[in-house]
Formats: C-alpha cells, structure tokens, sequence
C-alpha cells in the first residue's frame, strides 16, 4: 500500500480537532508516492496587483479537510518577510514576526553554518536576498494531475502583472520514492496530535499540535508566540526551503573507496544514512537490505535505540540518529520532542545510478528542496544545523558532522562504534551543497484571504 494511501485510509475526521478546513494541505499531508511537482519562486512588483494574485489563488489552495486520498495534486504557497512587505503588510504585524524571518536566510548563514561553498555568494539568482517573495509548491500523483493543478497556479501568475516568475523547478520520484543517493526518503514523520491519523507503531506518542500549528497548544503546554493579527497567524506554519545540489557520484566514490565489495559498500552506505537504500532501518535489519521492510509503514519506523546504547548497529554518527536520537542518552541534554519537524522535501533530477563518479556531478542537475515545517520557527533549523549537524559534541564526537549533509571544508570524519576498537572513515566531502533559500510562512487559508483583500486596511 503506498504512503498516501496507507495514511488516507488511517484518517478520521471525526477525531481531528485541529481546523482542519483552515488549514493548507501541504503542512499535515503527506507527499504522495510516487510524485511529480514544481516548486515555483515569484516577485511582487507591485502591491495590489500581488494581492490581487494572492486572491485568486487562495482558491487553488486545498485545506487538510478532505483527506480522503483521492485529491490528485495539492498547491501549497508561502511568503518570506519581503514577500509580506511587497504585499503592504503593516509594520506592526511584520514586526511581529521573529527576527531571522524578517532578516531572511542568506542573513543567517552565520546562524546556519552555511559558509564556504554553502555561503549566499554562491546561490541561484532566485534566491539572492528580496528575490523570493512567494513560493508556490506544486504535489501531484501524476503528470496529468500535475499538468491541471500547474495550469490553475500559472495561469493565475499568466493573467498577472506587476508579478515575476524569478525561479521554477520541477521534480519527482517513482513509487519506491528514492532520493539523489538512491536511498527512500520522508519516511519517519511526527504524528501531529489532533489530526485525525493516530500515530504508526515505533512512531511514539503523537506531538502536541502548537509544535506545527500556529494558535494550538506546543510541547509546552502553551501555544508558540504567533505574528500579528491573529487573522494572519492562526493555524499558520514556519517553512524553511532549501535548494541543494546532491553530488551521488563523490558519495559512490566515497563508499567504493573505503569499503571492499559491493556487500561492504552497501553496508557502509547505510551505516551513514542509518538505514539501507529500501528504508529498513538498521536497527530492525541489522545485516542486510529487507525492501519489504523498508516498504512497509506498519513496520519501517517501529524501533528505538534502546538496545543500541553504543551504536554498534546504528551508529550515533549516522543522518538519521543525529537528527532523531529518539530515546538514545545525549551528552548534551536537549527534550527530541522539541526539535521534531515534519518533512516535505522532494527529488529532482535523474534516478541514481551505482556507476555515477564524481566526474559525473554536475553534468545533470540532482538534488532535493529541503522542506521542513515547523511552528518554532528558525530556532529548529539553526539549532540542527549548528548541533546535530554541524557538530559531533553532543554524541561525543568532537567536531565530526553528519555525513550525509553536513558543510565539510575541509575533508571529515565519520566514526562506526565497534568492538574492540571504533573505526573512523575519513575523506567526507560535502555530498549536498546549498544553492540557495528562504526563511517562509504558510499562512491559513482564511489568512490567504485576508492578505489577498487587504484586510488591515
Ligand atoms: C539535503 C540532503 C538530505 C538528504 C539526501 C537526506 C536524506 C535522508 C534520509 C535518506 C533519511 C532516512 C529516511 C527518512 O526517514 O526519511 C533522512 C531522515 C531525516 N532527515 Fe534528512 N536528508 C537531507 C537533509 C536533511 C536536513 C538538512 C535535515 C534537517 C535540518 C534533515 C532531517 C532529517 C530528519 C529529521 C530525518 C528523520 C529522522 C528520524 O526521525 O528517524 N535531513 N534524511
């Protein structure tokens, strides 16, 4: 059964307590399987007209109420600070936003670690600071549905002026849904209490809503601090997108250069990701590739580190155990379940091959847009890609950085915990270079409407 499906099927309306009418589709569904979609960058030159654009397409927008599985593609639009500004949103309510978001992110590469080749100098034009006012997210199942759904948002853009196209990109994936390096991806996500889909066994309790949902209650107890009015924050979300250029080919060389055979290769390949190509975990398949497994929602996501404490089957180095400890013990003691983030990145570019080198980067566009929502704001995103990426103190580690996606200046470390002696494999290069993005906001549906009206005025 595929994802959507799976989920669809889990949904019950009846027991959603989240305005579930007012919110955009895109933060609580899930992406389908296989998928196809456009993200697209766009510039408001001109205030009305960009308003009077935001009202038309506001009614493209499908909220998370009819998940019923059957809607064929889904539009999802969010703004940076420049965006709100372009728009005629009143300084106090822009004030009112937190100061990374109204700084935006080339502004923050010092928080985000992205310097050296990750630094804003080397970004894609849509992307320089003031460029990205308004991306607009496109998920279909199909190319048909695509081809519906890119025709309303387009068109709307067509029928425009004072609007500019600054950025478009399409993407996808098969059904077994593999990212640039081959590996499947999306698949542990929080379960959002309130919305209607009970959590998968291994996914553990379900997180309090105000963590994703601007106006509920957080972890805390108590909702987030929300922008201003409360027509624009409610049940809106922070969205952090990032463009990255994946390298597959130095990956392939990296794994056939420090392993021998392609069992070894393998093997290692999933010690730095945590789980092998299909999805199976490590910790629930701990010698070789289980693709049923990894297929499987009931079953791909139902472990913990609890008989792992050293990380001797899935080292605490690996992508995923950096960026979901889940009950393993930290150093550095920090509550996980503050620092859950729902994921909709998608893949674009050719499949992966295991023939591509390094001399093959490059030569065809790879790579994912990072999508990652999450009512804290930036504080997640700054805290991950300064701690649990870019640093290796808080497992012990030192300065060793994930594998996977951390910035490596200059060639690093990854260390597999075995006994008698740990082995640290050296010559890490960084596999995912930024190419640029933006610090957004996804604001309601209602809030859609407001900004397209007007409506402090
Ligand atoms: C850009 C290249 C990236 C690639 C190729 C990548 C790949 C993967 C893969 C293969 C998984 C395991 C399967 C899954 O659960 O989805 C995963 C999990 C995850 N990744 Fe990434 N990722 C990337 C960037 C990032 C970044 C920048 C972050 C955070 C700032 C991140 C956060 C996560 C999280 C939270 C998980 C789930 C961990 C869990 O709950 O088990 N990823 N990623």
């Amino acid at each position: 059964m595929g994802l959507l499906s799976d989920l669809a099927a889990r949904f019950r309306h009846e027991r959603a307590t989240l305005a579930l009418d007012d919110i955009q589709a895109l933060i609580l569904r899930s992406r389908p399987e296989p998928y196809v979609g456009l993200h697209a960058m766009l510039r408001f030159d001109d205030a009305a007209r960009g308003r009077d654009l935001v009202r038309r397409l506001a009614g493209h927008i499908p909220s998370a109420a009819g998940w019923t599985g059957d809607r064929a593609a889904w539009i999802g639009a969010a703004f940076s600070h420049q965006g709100l500004q372009a728009l005629g949103v009143p300084q106090a309510s822009l004030d009112s936003f937190p100061l990374p978001f109204r700084q935006g992110m080339a502004a923050r590469a010092a928080q985000l670690r992205d310097v050296d080749g990750n630094a804003p100098a080397h970004w894609e034009a849509a992307f320089e600071p003031g460029n990205c006012h308004l991306a607009l997210t496109i998920y279909a199942r199909d190319e048909a549905a695509l081809a519906e759904a890119r025709e309303k948002a387009l068109g709307e853009l067509a029928r425009s002026r004072g609007v500019t196209l600054v950025g478009s990109h399409a993407f996808g994936a098969d059904a077994d849904a593999k990212n640039p390096f081959g590996f499947r991806d999306s698949i542990s996500q929080p379960a959002v209490a309130g919305s209607g889909v009970d959590p998968l066994p291994g996914q553990e309790r379900a997180i309090a809503a105000g963590e994703f949902i601007l106006g509920e209650n957080s972890e805390t107890g108590a909702p987030l601090a929300m922008p201003q009015p409360p027509e624009l924050g409610r049940n809106g979300s922070f969205v952090v997108l990032r463009k990255y250029a994946s390298r597959p080919g130095a990956f392939n060389d990296f794994v056939r250069d420090h392993a021998d055979g392609a069992d070894a290769q393998e093997r290692l390949a999933a010690k730095m990701v945590g789980r092998w190509r299909s999805g199976a975990p490590l910790n629930l398949a701990p010698e070789r590739d289980d693709p049923d497994l990894g297929a499987d929602p009931a079953r791909n996501n139902a472990f913990d580190f609890s008989g792992d404490a050293r990380g001797f089957i899935c080292p605490h180095a690996s992508h995923m155990r950096r960026l979901n400890p889940r009950d393993g013990k930290l150093t550095i003691l920090t509550d996980v379940n503050i620092h859950r983030i729902i994921r909709r990145s998608s893949t674009f570019g050719p499949k992966w091959r295991p023939d591509l080198t390094a001399a093959d980067d490059g030569k065809e566009e790879r790579g994912i847009f990072f999508i990652f929502i999450s009512a804290r704001a930036y504080d997640t995103i700054e805290f991950l890609q300064q701690e649990w990426i870019n640093r290796g103190n808080f497992i012990d580690l030192g300065e060793e950085r994930d594998p996977l996606v951390g910035l490596h200046e200059a060639p690093g470390t990854f260390t597999i915990p075995q006994d008698p002696v740990r082995r640290r494999v050296d010559g890490i290069t960084t596999f995912n270079r930024l190419r640029g993005g933006e610090y957004l906001f996804m604001p309601s549906l209602a809030a859609l409407r407001w900004i397209g009206a007007g409506g402090w005025a």
